[in-house]
């Protein structure tokens, strides 16, 4: 038997119903702050991802040679794509541009519950704008979309600036390395690296790594001008500070966050799942520029990805995904009854409710009768029980159905069986609650 690869999942039609449901959400709360979909190549040059991505996913890509030669990617993530699409398409556009994305990503990783290597990104990217104003959007747009999952979740903001400061003594190459450290916040491998590396001197290295301990506990401003002085970034900063408070946004500061992409630039922030394990960063993204490096202008950007699976599992760890039943109907026929099976089906399923169903944001808001045909030649009883494994309802046509112009419509949850012509048979069904 042929296995699927590993890393990869198959999903059945209740995951994908409950998928359906949330990405729904995700979409109509992107789209109510302007932001608009777009869609990338899922493979692209391999150069794009080893410009600027860093190590650590550079790694991580699947790249392939393709019948010319040329070293292509599967793309490990979305930003370094829409950007490249910016600087392609989008120059002219009038901006900021609020883009939005759902599209799966390819990782060459050790999979456990929560990392895959086909994964889906749900982000969003804020193309042209440079101010307080613009991160903060960014950062409430995250909570809001997150919020909009029904996830139980926690923020952390930080600013590559400070530890940058701190850094700054170190060798670039020393810096990155210190910088991949932080963000699997592995302080004894960092300080095995730094003492190996001796990088600043006796005492040199000792001091920048108790420092970087200290920007850890940091959780708020004044302690963060305390340990590392002024800074030209201060003022934007504390702006960002004080629009986060202003709108009443929960999070926390964190100054360690380091991030594993190389691209940042000033603001970065991640969020976390509170009911998950090891793999519960569910969100990541920040400020970068990357227009100018693939041939474009320097447009600051900013924006995140949301690890969707991940919030999928905290999801079903928590509740069931509340998606949206439409009620299902089983035609079945005999007899003279047999020609009038798609017509029946077809009526069943023309039906549309006029407005949305109560409950909020759904994939599809109208709600529609689900009509199913029964294409067996077994007998009645065989019929109906199968009809009671898949269908709410039973339609009957037999010979004396299709003389009086009627169906028998059975009720498969109660038992309950009326007699009623085929319009009225659709509003009673269109009237059931859900099952
Ligand atoms: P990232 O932190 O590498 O950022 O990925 C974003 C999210 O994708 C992670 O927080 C995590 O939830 C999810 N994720 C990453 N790897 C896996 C995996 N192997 N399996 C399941 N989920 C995974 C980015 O990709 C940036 N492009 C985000 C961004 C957008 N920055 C600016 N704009």
């Amino acid at each position: 038997m042929l296995q699927r690869p590993k890393g990869t999942r198959d999903f059945l039609p209740e995951e994908m119903e409950g998928r359906r449901a949330i990405e729904g959400r995700l979409r109509d709360h992107a789209r109510a702050w302007g932001y608009r979909e777009i869609a990338t190549p899922a493979f692209e040059h391999l150069e794009l991802f080893t410009v600027k991505s860093g190590e650590g996913i550079v790694s991580e890509v699947y790249a392939f040679e393709d019948k010319k030669g040329l070293r292509m990617a599967l793309r490990p993530e979305i930003t370094a794509p829409v950007l490249r699409m910016y600087v392609n398409e989008g120059r002219s556009l009038p901006k900021p541009l609020r883009w939005f994305y759902f599209a799966d990503c390819f990782r060459y990783e050790d999979p456990q519950k929560g990392r895959y290597r086909q994964f889906w990104q749900f982000g969003t990217e804020l193309i042209g704008a440079d101010t307080p104003e613009a991160s903060a959007e960014v950062i409430l747009l995250a909570g809001d979309l997150l919020g909009a999952t029904g996830v139980d979740f926690t923020l952390q903001v930080g600013h590559l600036a400070p530890m940058k400061k701190v850094l700054a003594p170190l060798p670039l190459e020393v810096q990155a390395r210190v910088m991949r450290f932080l963000d699997k916040r592995d302080f004894d491998g960092m300080e095995r690296y730094l003492a190996e590396t001796r990088a600043g001197g006796d005492g040199g290295w000792q001091a920048i790594l108790g420092t970087l301990r200290d920007l850890t506990a940091v959780r708020d401003l004044e302690e963060l001008w305390k340990l590392v002085g002024d800074i030209p970034e201060r003022p934007g900063i504390e702006a960002l500070d004080r629009i986060l408070a202003r709108e009443g946004l929960s999070f926390s500061w964190n100054f360690a966050i380091a991030r594993g992409l190389d691209y940042y630039t000033g603001m970065v922030f991640e969020g976390f799942a509170s009911n998950l394990g090891a793999e519960n960063q569910i969100l990541g993204g920040g400020e970068y520029r990357l227009a100018r490096l693939f041939g474009g202008d320097d447009a600051a950007s900013a924006g995140f990805a949301i690890g969707f699976d991940r919030v999928v599992v905290s999801l079903r760890n928590a509740q069931e995904i509340p998606v949206e039943r439409w009620p299902v109907v089983m035609v079945i026929t005999q007899g003279k009854g047999r020609e009038l099976a798609f017509s029946a089906a077809r009526a069943f399923r023309d039906a549309a409710s006029p407005e949305a169903p109560a409950g909020g944001i759904g994939y599809r808001r109208q709600k529609r009768i689900v009509a199913l045909v029964d294409l067996t030649e077994q007998n009645i009883n065989k019929k109906m029980s199968h009809a009671a494994k898949v269908a709410d309802f039973a339609a009957i046509i037999g010979d004396r159905e299709a003389a009086e112009g009627t169906v028998t419509l059975k009720d498969l949850h109660t038992g309950d069986q009326v007699s009623l012509s085929l319009d009225d048979a659709v509003t009673e069904v269109m009237k059931s609650g859900p099952r």
